[in-house]
């Protein structure tokens, strides 16, 4: 028997909603088709977005979402993408497959298709190539109410009002596709740019996300916030709201990646492995953050993670496009509990990318659209999403096919939310073992008690001629104790209860 004990009175700290996060880049299928169909589409759509595809997102609770890379991100003049549709440039993707990108979804798509979504704006700015001259006309561009030459533009493309922007990233992988500079350059650039992202109205300041480092670069963060605060007297506040940390799972390494659907159970746990090594990266970060910052005023952004496949058989390798199975479910299930337990650091996370690329949640062939194994995750934890996480412990046993890639069978997180109702999310890793789960939950009374479980084999996925294969069902198992509630977890599951 398996011991769970949740503490509801010992409040920990906030989930914010946007660790619940999505990205979207210019990138293969993900705007154009995935999100964006344009007005003349036969596939429905609302001002250019798929209908679909929205209320999907919607009924998921997105967020938030960032946009417009990634890579793209440091290539992207925003000028480009605004004006008549006939009229805009068109450009070659070089990140991505060298494709033409005409630019017909630009800023003004952008907010329309977060305004439909009811979502949070984040957009990543351009340093690797950009002037700091263009960064600010851009800010001022969406967020100015006045008279002037931006709002005076945007108004001429038909948007009178200023839109919010929640989020504004300065740069993207400046260590790498962002300009391959070294963390001083960077940070003193990071100096200059920052200066220029103006708050225009008073009553919504833009929160500035710095370029943090790639997987375990501590060097890089150090560095960073060593240039940032020396020969400073400023708080971070209004400064640096928030340092990224990039980090995809390859089960096989970079240079391999691995398939996405074909896989034994020593890749499977290899894999999870790798996904709980997320907690390192945040910890030794944090730790890192801390000399800094010791009043914990820059959250931690971890504004790119997922699994990162070889990309489907028959695909453009540049379009990064990969199937989606129970062995992803389990990554977003485990990653999604590890971010709330750290949520006292951690203020958002966006997993990449929202669709057709990466560990997505919907992909599209043509008309048809499926929801992946990872959406369900998204959708069973979206009640963590404001909630407050409440003190939670599990016992657990090592297990695994190698030695060197041992992981534990269980992860858990739990909430309170609004209402006062309580979240629990516990995820099985084991491929073979179901686990009877005795729960305690001190000073707790309840009269009502709901499930809903994701389980299937290992190698389970949607697919566009059976997309109902993976889907969450009831889980009925629950009992109530004298002490708390009872429940067996079956292998290579994820389980959702609500407790009031
Ligand atoms: O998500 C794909 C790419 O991964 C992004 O463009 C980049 O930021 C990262 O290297």
């Amino acid at each position: 028997m398996t011991r769970l004990i949740i503490n509801p009175n010992k409040k920990v700290s906030k989930i914010n909603k946007e660790i619940y996060g999505h990205f979207a880049e210019h990138l293969g299928r993900c705007i154009y088709e995935g999100l964006y169909v344009g007005e003349d589409s036969p596939i429905a759509n609302v001002n250019g977005m798929r209908t679909d595809v929205v209320e999907a997102l919607k009924e998921m609770r997105i967020p938030l979402l960032r946009w417009p890379g990634g890579c793209f991100a440091d290539e992207y003049h925003w000028m480009d993408g605004i004006g008549p549709k006939e009229k805009r440039k068109k450009i070659i993707n070089t990140h991505w497959g060298g494709v033409v990108e005409d630019n017909s979804f630009g800023t003004h798509e952008f907010f329309e298709l977060c305004r439909q979504l009811g979502c949070e704006t984040y957009v990543n700015g351009n340093l690797g190539s950009g002037t700091v001259r263009e960064m600010s006309e851009w800010i001022e561009y969406m967020t100015f109410e006045g008279v002037s030459p931006m709002a005076e533009l945007r108004a001429k493309n038909g948007h009178e009002e200023p839109w919010k922007v929640d989020y504004f990233g300065i740069g993207n992988e400046n260590w790498g596709c962002g300009g391959n500079m070294n963390p001083d350059f960077y940070a003193n650039e990071y100096r200059r740019y920052q200066t220029y992202v103006r708050d225009y109205t008073a009553d919504h300041k833009i929160k500035k996300i710095c370029c943090g480092a790639n997987v375990d670069d501590y060097a890089w963060t150090k560095e960073v916030l060593e240039t940032c605060y020396k020969h400073s007297q400023r708080s971070p506040h209004g400064f640096m709201d928030g340092l990224s940390l990039h980090y995809y799972v390859h089960p096989e390494g970079w240079e391999i990646k691995g398939s996405a659907t074909e896989f034994d159970a020593s890749v499977w746990y290899k894999t999870m492995f790798k996904a709980l090594y997320m907690e390192e990266l945040i910890v030794r970060h944090a730790n890192i953050m801390d000399m800094y910052d010791p009043n914990q005023e820059i959250a931690m952004i971890v504004d790119e993670w997922g699994t990162w496949f070889t990309c489907e058989p028959g695909t453009n390798p540049g379009f990064l496009y990969q199937q989606n199975t129970m062995r992803d479910a389990l990554v977003a299930g485990i990653t999604l509990n590890l971010f709330n337990k750290h949520s006292d650091r951690i203020k958002m996370a966006n997993i990449a990318q929202m669709i057709n690329v990466l560990q997505s949640v919907i992909l599209t062939e043509g008309e048809k659209m499926i929801k992946t194994p990872t959406y369900y995750v998204f959708n069973m934890y979206k009640y963590h999403q404001d909630a407050t996480l409440v003190d939670s412990s599990i016992d657990t046993e090592e297990i695994g096919t190698e030695e060197a890639y041992q992981v534990p069978n269980l992860t858990e997180s739990a909430s309170v939310d609004d209402e006062g109702t309580l979240h629990i999310t516990v995820t099985n890793l084991s491929l073979d073992k179901a686990y009877e789960v005795d729960t305690l939950l001190v000073d707790t009374t309840f009269s009502d008690i709901k499930g809903d479980i994701l389980t299937n084999e290992m190698h389970a996925m949607n697919t566009f001629d059976d997309p109902e294969v993976v889907n969450t069902k009831n889980f009925n198992g629950v009992e109530k104790t004298r002490t708390g509630i009872k429940f067996t977890i079956p292998a290579c599951s994820i389980v959702h209860l609500t407790v009031k």
